[in-house]
């Protein structure tokens, strides 16, 4: 069995938690029976339309280019999980040709969301925090070079 890396954390316990929810989905479907291939991918659809609806969310708010890609880039994978329901939902569409099709999808998606996280998501993730935190950066810097503090300066 492939190993798949895992999409990275960002320190977001949201998106975290999302992310790797989401994981163990598309990695899910490379082992699922025929029988249950298509409530696996609505399953999968589901939670993904979610996810994206919460990070379109913050995007919409920030606007700019990068946000646009990546509000093209979440439409992108929902269009495809739309399409790639649609055919598993059609008569002529045989068991072979639903797991061929299941197998590609979970492939694409198991490289395809870690990249995303680390890139698109990690951005995204920075923006929330520092909109929890004010914006203030915490910086930490030893005492070494100062000295011994003088009572009542
Ligand atoms: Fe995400
Ligand atoms: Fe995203």
């Amino acid at each position: 069995m492939i190993d798949f890396s895992e999409p990275p954390m960002l320190g977001d316990a949201l998106l975290d938690h999302d992310h790797a929810q989401l994981f163990l989905l598309c990695r899910a479907l490379l082992d699922v029976p025929s029988d249950a291939i298509r409530p696996a991918v609505e399953q999968l659809r589901a939670e993904m339309r979610a996810h994206f609806a919460s990070e379109d969310a913050n995007l919409r708010g920030l606007g700019g280019n990068n946000a646009d890609c990546h509000l093209d880039e979440h439409a992108a994978v929902l269009a495809s999980l739309d399409e790639v329901h649609l055919i598993l939902g059609e008569p002529q569409t045989s068991q072979a040709m639903a797991q061929r099709l299941i197998s590609s999808l979970a492939l694409e998606l198991l490289h395809w969301l870690p990249e995303h996280v680390g890139e698109m998501d990690a951005n995204l993730a920075a923006v929330r925090s520092q909109s929890r935190f004010g914006g203030v950066g915490v910086r930490i810097t030893p005492r070494l070079a100062q000295g011994p503090r003088s009572a009542g300066a």
